[in-house]
């Protein structure tokens, strides 16, 4: 069934992009040398804090504040902007506005939007970086920006539908925290990418981002969290769909970075034994490090 859309007329939204830092200007980040050798290790460990949302109720998938800091640390300067296309409770919001940096994030859902402006209104306000949270679908991000402005996209998106049906798996069984049964979905809208198949899934993710690359800076990092998962009995590698899917539409692979997430798993059960190995699909994530290239149209490599 085709969705009746509002035609409602979107300016670029009144934000600032321009940094507000003393840093050289061929320098990445504000980070000192010391800084920077911390973070060359490629696996990443974090703990969730009392800010962090952590009751499947308010949002069934928050990333730690902690986590979301690290990336933007790594990708950003003081005063640049960043842009989270899938912002659910707003982490991305809220660590931009702990660490000085412009940012917009979007989603479908108008009830995380509000929950995203409640967290940003808990912190004491100071400092000239604005964060704004906006109800829409993340195809029609290129309505708000201006080409070139965004240093850097961060997100963790809806994983295809693979959320979306009942929890039925051994460990939630086996323990008494009220998720088993539970369909952990954002929302039925047919725009939510998580009531999507894998293959919808990806081609719609990939025709969202290759919309976002011109806003994006020459060599802004667009850094993207995902795990893989199982489905009836097979490893469906959500990451190596979209690494495939977003080269295809122009962007670079740079890193891939294991976030390491033993430390903050509860409860540890056997899974498959004897026969049949299965690693607990709780205890790490991916965060896929690309970029737009630098443009090479005024290159003379050919002659
Ligand atoms: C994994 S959650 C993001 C969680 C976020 N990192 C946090 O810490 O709260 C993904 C979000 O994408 C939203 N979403 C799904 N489809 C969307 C679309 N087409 N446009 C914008 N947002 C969408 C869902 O409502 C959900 O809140």
């Amino acid at each position: 069934m085709e969705m009746k859309t509002t035609a409602i007329h979107k300016k670029p939204l009144n934000i600032s992009s321009e940094r507000v830092c003393d840093c050289d200007i061929t320098h990445l980040n504000c980070m000192t040398a010391k800084e920077w050798l911390k973070s060359q290790i490629g696996v990443w460990q974090f703990f969730y804090e009392k800010r962090d949302i952590r009751d499947k109720t308010v949002h069934p998938a928050t990333f730690p504040i902690s986590l979301s800091k690290k990336v933007i640390e790594l990708f950003t300067h003081k005063g640049e902007l960043i842009l989270d296309p899938f912002v659910g409770s707003g982490t991305t919001l809220v660590a931009a506005q702990d660490l000085e940096r412009n940012a917009v994030g979007f989603d479908l859902n108008e009830k995380f939007v509000k929950l995203a402006k409640s967290r940003l209104t808990e912190t004491k306000l100071f400092g000239t970086a604005k964060q704004i949270a906006v109800c829409d679908d993340a195809i029609n991000i290129p309505e708000y920006f201006k080409p070139n402005t965004i240093k850097l996209i961060w997100t963790s998106p809806p994983y295809a539908n693979l959320l979306n049906r009942a929890r039925k798996n051994k460990s939630r069984r086996d323990r008494d925290n009220g998720q088993l049964g539970i369909v952990e979905q954002y929302s039925q809208d047919v725009r939510d990418l998580g009531t999507m198949s894998i293959e919808d899934y990806t081609k719609n993710m990939g025709d969202i981002f290759e919309k976002l690359l011109p806003l994006l800076k020459q060599k802004g990092h667009c850094v993207i969290n995902v795990p893989d998962m199982w489905w009836e009995n097979k490893r469906i590698t959500i990451h190596v769909s979209l690494i495939e899917e977003l080269r295809k539409r122009g962007y670079e692979l740079r890193n891939t970075i294991i976030w390491d997430r033993t430390n903050i798993v509860n409860k540890v059960g056997i899974f498959g034994w004897p026969s049949n190995y299965i690693t607990m699909g709780v205890t790490f994530e991916y965060l896929l490090d690309f970029w737009k290239p630098a443009d090479t149209t005024n290159d003379n490599r050919d002659g």
